[in-house]
């Protein structure tokens, strides 16, 4: 394995052209968008939601069977095509993608439908938000209709979760859970916690509304205050979770891609939206320090994003096997925000792309992607192995021209603070009734299982 990677590394400051796998040269635009292209048109293959009979905007399910797919995840998906859009100029698939994002925001118009009531976390939430947000920062097509803007989707949103904030327990942030009746609810946890300081700092930055910045302040206070955050030898570590019945006085020592990604995305907002005030540059350092040091292992070169708790021992559920995806965007946007990262996040979206390229060999088609980007084709495919390779060979054509807009810099997507709040409904009133079956696989945090395989590696690799 050890030589592969060398072999791998050696060409990257030029060409990159391999034998196997998808022939990628990150010196040509048009080697990329093809590229791109192929893996995006096969990730969608896994998507029929847009075929007579079928329901907008939802992947394979629901998970009481393997291949199967949370709502979140589609959710982010969508996000990516955004994204790819951007990247590449190719828009076949933004119909798709606008005909999703306007089917799924329930009857309060603020991504919480009913169907989806026994999964629903604050994350969950949260990753159809940032495609409402992806969309409004690149000025997608709004669906028009009934259908309230991009920005004020995202909007609906934060306007929800803003009364989720719980000072019961913890001293506040949010539980994972929407509902008490699913599984998790006692666990508050990064990724639900993170995805709202991202909406709002996102919303800040867009809107240029104050208060939502107030907000993503008041969020990154709870968390860093809270055991999920801990600095230790000048390093910040970002766990996964920690729990309400005993006050979140313990803290589940796991660490993933998008953790990060989400904590880095906001700063990165927020040192935009502030001019480039401290203490945000600082954060965003420290965040990105943090990410380089666990998920670009020297072992591999220290370029390759890696999923450590789980792409050595193969055990990524389809959950983890998209994370990398959001960590390779959202590093990409931070170099546009905040433009001295852009020297050292740059080399390691292209060492990864070009380590994702050369593993996609698998599947009849001799070109699915599997997990692991430092090393051959791993034997696995799915939905969040072509969203990540499809994002990080993306990424690498991250150029001002498609920096983020807001209100002020071209973001035509028409603001309303109140989105959401106008229906006469309570915001918990849609619930589907709950079976014990459905409380088992709820939503996106990792929790058992895997970390009890994995538990305290983190220590060991550091
Ligand atoms: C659904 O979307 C795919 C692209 O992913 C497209 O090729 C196909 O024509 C669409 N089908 C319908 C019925 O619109
Ligand atoms: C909810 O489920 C029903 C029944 O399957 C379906 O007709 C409807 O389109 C779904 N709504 C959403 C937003 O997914
Ligand atoms: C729970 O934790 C919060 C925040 O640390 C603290 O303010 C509060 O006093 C704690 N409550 C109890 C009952 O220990
Ligand atoms: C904020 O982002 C814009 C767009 O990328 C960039 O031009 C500007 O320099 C950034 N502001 C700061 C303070 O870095
Ligand atoms: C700013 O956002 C807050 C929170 O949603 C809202 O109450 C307020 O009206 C907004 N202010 C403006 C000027 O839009």
């Amino acid at each position: 394995m050890k030589s592969r990677i060398t072999s791998l590394l050696a060409p990257l400051a030029g060409l990159v052209s391999l034998v196997n796998g998808l022939e990628l040269d990150l010196t040509s635009q048009d080697s990329v968008k093809s590229v791109t292209s192929t893996i995006a048109y096969d990730m969608m293959t896994y998507y029929s939601g847009n075929q007579s009979g079928q329901t907008p905007g939802l992947l394979p399910g629901p998970c009481a069977s393997t291949e199967c797919y949370y709502w979140w995840e589609a959710g982010a998906m969508f996000g990516s095509l955004i994204n790819y859009w951007q990247y590449t100029g190719d828009d076949s698939y933004n119909h798709v993608v606008e005909q999703a994002l306007a089917f799924q925001i329930g009857p309060d118009q603020n991504y919480n439908p009913p169907n989806q009531s026994k999964n629903m976390g604050v994350d969950d939430q949260a990753f159809w938000a940032f495609s409402a947000l992806d969309a409004a920062e690149a000025n997608l097509p709004e669906p028009g209709g009934d259908v309230p803007s991009w920005i004020a989707l995202a909007q609906a949103v934060f306007n929800f979760q803003a009364g989720l904030w719980d000072t019961a327990t913890c001293g506040g942030g949010m539980r994972w859970q929407v509902y008490s009746f699913n599984a998790g609810y006692n666990l508050k946890n990064t990724i639900s916690n993170g995805g709202n300081f991202q909406l709002a700092a996102r919303l800040a930055r867009y809107t240029g509304n104050q208060t939502y910045a107030d907000w993503a302040e008041q969020m990154w206070n709870w968390m860093a205050a809270s055991p999920l955050f801990q600095y230790q030898d000048g390093n910040l570590y970002i766990w996964d979770n920690t729990d309400t019945a005993n006050n979140c006085t313990d803290v589940a020592h796991f660490v993933w891609t998008y953790n990060y990604g989400t904590m880095l995305m906001g700063a990165a907002y927020m040192y935009n939206y502030t001019n480039g005030a401290e203490p945000w540059g600082t954060r965003v350092s420290q965040i990105l320090d943090g990410a380089f040091k666990l998920f670009f292992p020297s072992e591999y070169g220290g370029n390759i994003m890696t999923e450590f708790q789980c792409e050595p021992a193969a055990n990524c559920n389809n959950d983890q096997s998209s994370f990398k995806a959001y960590l390779s965007r959202w590093m990409a946007v931070t170099m546009l925000l905040v433009p001295s990262t852009a020297d050292q996040i740059m080399p390691k979206l292209q060492a990864s792309a070009a380590g994702a390229a050369q593993q996609c060999t698998g599947g009849n088609n001799g070109r699915a992607c599997g997990r692991r980007w430092y090393a051959a084709y791993d034997g696995t495919s799915g939905v969040g192995q072509q969203m990540q390779a499809l994002s990080v060979i993306g990424a690498t054509q991250i150029n001002s021209g498609i920096a983020p807009k807001s209100i002020n810099t071209g973001g035509t997507s028409k603001s309303d603070p109140n989105a959401g709040t106008d229906t006469n409904t309570s915001p918990l009133s849609h619930q589907s009734p709950i079976t014990t079956k459905d409380k088992a696989g709820a939503g996106i945090l990792t929790v058992l299982a895997i970390c009890v395989v994995v538990g305290g590696s983190v220590w060991i690799i550091l």
